[in-house]
């Protein structure tokens, strides 16, 4: 069987007005698949952000609005599964268990966010330790770890392996509300740790994604110790 890696696509890439970066990442995938299973998770990006500001204007509550934000981030993997045709599985599995059917497929599984109170990356770990997936490729709008955030110090530091401990630390006082999850919440960091999954936060670039699956990866790896 080929080993699965499950990716979580950064939300920023469904919302461009261009229409070629999308396809350029879903013919990549499809040449992946002749090596790997790839199962990927659509982040809500922007989009997911501006429905939920939006809804949470007019009072609606918390887990109303992580709704709001699953059923954007899942409008953005059917996108992908249109440019993947018949090589993906044809609708994003809404639960767990219809994850684990769809990937037993052997097609290419896109999916979007799955339960409220957590963010699509918590749902990838969650997804990578269902399938039992040989890596969890976080892909996102930065390009690794920092020290500190790199879009307000210039002389921010990345870390090529961050002990995860340290990194439940860095986001001990993050916000837990819909649409304010950032790189990796608690929930996705428990599920790491608990089932041992080897996880790495790296740039959502062909490029980078084509390194971490032919083995010389960049980004940040979290590493257990
Ligand atoms: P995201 O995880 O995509 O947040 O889900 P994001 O901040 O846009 O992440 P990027 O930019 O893709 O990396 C959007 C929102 O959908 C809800 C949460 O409110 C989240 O902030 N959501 C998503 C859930 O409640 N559960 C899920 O499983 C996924």
């Amino acid at each position: 069987m080929r080993k699965r890696i499950v990716i979580k696509l950064s939300g920023s890439l469904f919302g461009l007005e261009d229409t070629k970066t999308l396809k350029q990442f879903a013919e990549f995938f499809v040449k992946s698949s002749k090596i790997c299973q790839p199962i990927i998770i659509a982040g809500g990006g922007k989009i997911a952000r501006h429905y939920i500001s939006h809804a949470r204007s007019s009072g609606a509550d918390e887990s109303t609005l992580d709704e709001l934000g699953i059923e954007v981030s899942r409008l953005n993997a059917r996108l992908l599964i249109f440019a993947l045709q018949e090589k993906a599985y044809p609708h994003p599995p809404t639960n767990l268990k219809e994850v684990a059917n769809a990937a037993d497929s052997g097609l290419i599984v896109v999916t979007g966010g799955l339960h409220p109170g957590q963010s699509t990356n918590a749902t990838a770990a969650l997804i990578a330790e269902k399938v039992r997936a040989s890596a969890f490729l976080n892909a996102t709008d930065v390009d690794g770890v920092y020290d500190s955030d790199p879009r307000k110090n210039k002389n921010a530091k990345k870390f090529k392996k961050i002990p995860l401990k340290n990194l439940r630390s860095m986001l001990v006082h993050q916000d837990s509300v819909a649409g304010g999850y950032d790189l990796m919440d608690i929930v996705a960091l428990k599920v790491i740790e608990r089932s041992k999954i080897k996880t790495r936060i790296l740039k959502a670039d062909v490029k980078t994604l084509e390194k971490a699956i032919r083995g010389s990866p960049e980004g940040t790896e979290i590493t257990l110790v």
